[in-house]
């Protein structure tokens, strides 16, 4: 098989890894990938909305198999149905399916309508309305751009005073430019925070071992939020009851929900949740692969994922036999200084980032460019996710730690508490 990996950061260089493995694919293409990929596979140009029809020619023309899309920007812009109106097999959902990642306004609407426990919140479009929602919500609020903000465009806020004021900044287009044009304000939530993924092709659901992803930059939970600072694989809340709510109360009715709405989900649908002290909660979806949650996740899949990614488009994911390592992975990522309001950029980056001599630990690239000298050099804010497996949780921690220790740019930074971290109630960032 001929297959196309759309994206270019560390869950995209640890999909094509697992590809790579499959007896059945013969053809890897990175569209763009990144350094760490080169190996693997062709490099493509980027894919953007900008240039879908050449994408899709391209992929005419190669005969591609199947198109695996990584991040949420191509698939909230309808990448997914134009290659399938094309006939070429893909993974991932299509647009209107998407707006559950792509517009807070429409999941919140969606949660509200299939009864689907999530924060109570008001939608709103103008600043005259700010005071009337906050009026009907608890004093602590958090205030959240609607449309994709990489992560970053949700703001907790220490008082009303400061939502007035956050809210303020995005619906006037100060925060988040257009992103920030329609706000979700809603009631903070207290409680650890579990990612679900479910490999979804319609009702038909596989739940994907848990992962806990670590989304605040600092140690002890302090600091802005991120894209999610590490993460590791099973998470704590991995218990068949725990499950069992989960799958009840919320993978099932969101999928019945999308049945309703009449939209054709196939992909993975990515639940974020909070366990509050009333119980699981949704903090949002996404429609996609978690970013750093897919690096533990597929080092520890045994089987091919190539079944997976096909079962989406043929009978349902539950019919696939999918065995997993029983053993823990670790993802650390190394990001640079800055991150995530403005990180630097250009430093090179010293040590052994390409070859592994033990399969059970990796250097997943992610902010990573090659300059003309050849040198590896930082080009984005997340820049590398070391990811390793071990017997217990701690000794997949002590490996991948000890594997970034031997890699070095200015103005690393890292967390020091990775898989350590136990939850508490979380210190109000106000910055
Ligand atoms: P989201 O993009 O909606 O998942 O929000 C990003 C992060 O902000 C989440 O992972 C939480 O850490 C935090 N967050 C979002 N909504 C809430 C909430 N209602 N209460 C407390 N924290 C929240
Ligand atoms: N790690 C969080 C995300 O992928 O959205």
């Amino acid at each position: 098989m001929k297959i196309v990996v759309v994206g270019s950061g560390g869950r995209e260089h640890a999909i094509a890894l697992r590809l790579a493995r499959s007896p059945r694919v013969q053809h890897i293409i990175r569209a763009p990938g990144n350094p760490g990929m080169a190996r693997l596979g062709d490099c493509w140009p980027a894919v953007s909305k900008d240039n879908f029809g050449e994408f899709i020619q391209r992929c005419k023309d190669a005969s591609v198999d199947h198109v695996v899309i990584g991040p949420e920007a191509p698939l909230v812009d309808g990448l997914a149905d134009h290659l399938r109106d094309a006939g070429i097999p893909c993974f991932g959902p299509g647009a209107a399916a998407a707006q559950l990642e792509g517009s807070k306004a429409y999941s919140k609407a969606f949660m509200d309508r299939h009864g689907i426990p999530t924060a109570v919140s008001k939608t709103l479009h103008d600043v005259s309305e700010i005071p009337a929602a906050l009026a009907e919500l608890p004093e602590q609020v958090v205030v959240k751009a609607s449309g994709l903000a990489a992560g970053k465009g949700v703001i907790i806020c220490e008082d009303q005073q400061h939502a007035q004021q956050v809210a303020t900044d995005m619906l006037t287009g100060q925060l988040f430019g257009d992103s920030g044009k329609t706000v979700v304000i809603e009631e903070f939530l207290q409680g650890p925070e579990v990612s679900i993924l479910a490999v979804v092709k319609g009702t038909d659901a596989l739940l994907l071992p848990t992962a806990q992803d670590h989304k605040p930059l600092g140690d002890g939970n302090a600091g802005p939020n991120t894209g999610g600072m590490g993460a590791f694989c099973p998470g704590t809340f991995t218990s068949a009851e725990d499950l069992d709510l989960v799958r009840r109360t919320i993978v099932e009715p969101s999928l019945e929900g999308l049945v309703k709405d009449g939209i054709d989900y196939s992909g993975v649908l990515y639940v974020g949740i909070m366990w509050t002290e009333s119980g699981p909660k949704v903090l949002e979806y996404n429609c996609r692969l978690g970013d750093p949650e897919t690096q533990p996740v597929l080092l520890r899949l045994k089987s091919d994922l190539v079944d997976l990614l096909e079962a989406t488009a043929g009978d349902g994911p539950s019919t696939a036999s999918i065995n997993w390592d029983p053993r823990h992975a670790l993802c650390l990522v190394l990001a640079s200084e800055g991150y995530p309001e403005s990180p630097r950029k250009g430093q090179v980056i010293h040590g052994d980032l390409f070859s592994e001599p033990n399969e059970d630990v990796q250097v997943f690239h992610a902010g990573t460019a090659q300059n003309s000298a050849g040198d590896v050099v930082v080009s984005g804010g997340r820049v590398l996710g070391i990811t390793a497996l071990g017997d217990t949780l701690e000794e997949a921690r002590a490996l991948a730690y000890e594997r970034a220790s031997r890699i070095d740019f200015e103005g690393k930074i890292f967390r020091g508490d990775i898989g350590e971290y136990r939850w508490a109630p979380r210190p109000i960032h106000t910055d």
